[in-house]
């Protein structure tokens, strides 16, 4: 939650590659985070990025959208935790498929250094991305 909020403090809005926010919830495992369901055309779940790269999504749209998400990510500063291709979905978008993350969000570091340094975010995002990039087939 605090990364949302950190996120809307600095560019006055939540970006669409990060699931929308809806509040809290109380859970029969705790207090829960309620984000908006992402999905695809038909108006099921959306694929995760791991499975759409696993079904022959095609990797340059993939790649695509992957840079997209990149480069936003970058721009707002958000920060994610853990940036694995199972916390990444694809949705459709106006030209071509979109990333959104859905789980990860905020750094779980015990001194945040990527929150403070846009150059530390900078390198992080950067390996994530050839990983990313390697998994969908889209090179580095
Ligand atoms: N907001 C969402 N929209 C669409 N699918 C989601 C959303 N949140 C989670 N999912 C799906 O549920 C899976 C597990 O959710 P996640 O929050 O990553 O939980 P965990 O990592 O704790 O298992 C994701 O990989 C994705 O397929
Ligand atoms: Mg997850």
């Amino acid at each position: 939650m605090s990364e949302y909020i950190r996120v809307l403090g600095r560019i006055g809005r939540i970006p669409d590659f990060i699931a929308p926010y809806h509040g809290f919830c109380e859970t029969t495992r705790g207090v829960g985070l309620l984000v908006g369901r992402i999905t695809d055309a038909a108006g099921a779940l959306a694929p995760t990025l791991r499975r759409a790269a696993r079904d022959g999504a095609r990797a340059g749209d993939l790649g695509r959208a992957l840079d997209g998400f990149m480069a936003e990510m970058l721009q707002s500063g958000a920060v994610a935790s853990d940036l694995g291709p199972g916390n990444v979905v694809v949705a459709p978008g106006a030209s071509g498929p979109r990333l959104v993350l859905v789980d990860g969000l905020g750094d779980r570091a015990l001194i945040p250094v990527r929150q403070c340094s846009s150059l530390a975010h900078r390198h992080w995002l950067r390996r994530k991305h050839a990983q990313l990039s390697a998994l969908i087939g889209a090179g580095g």
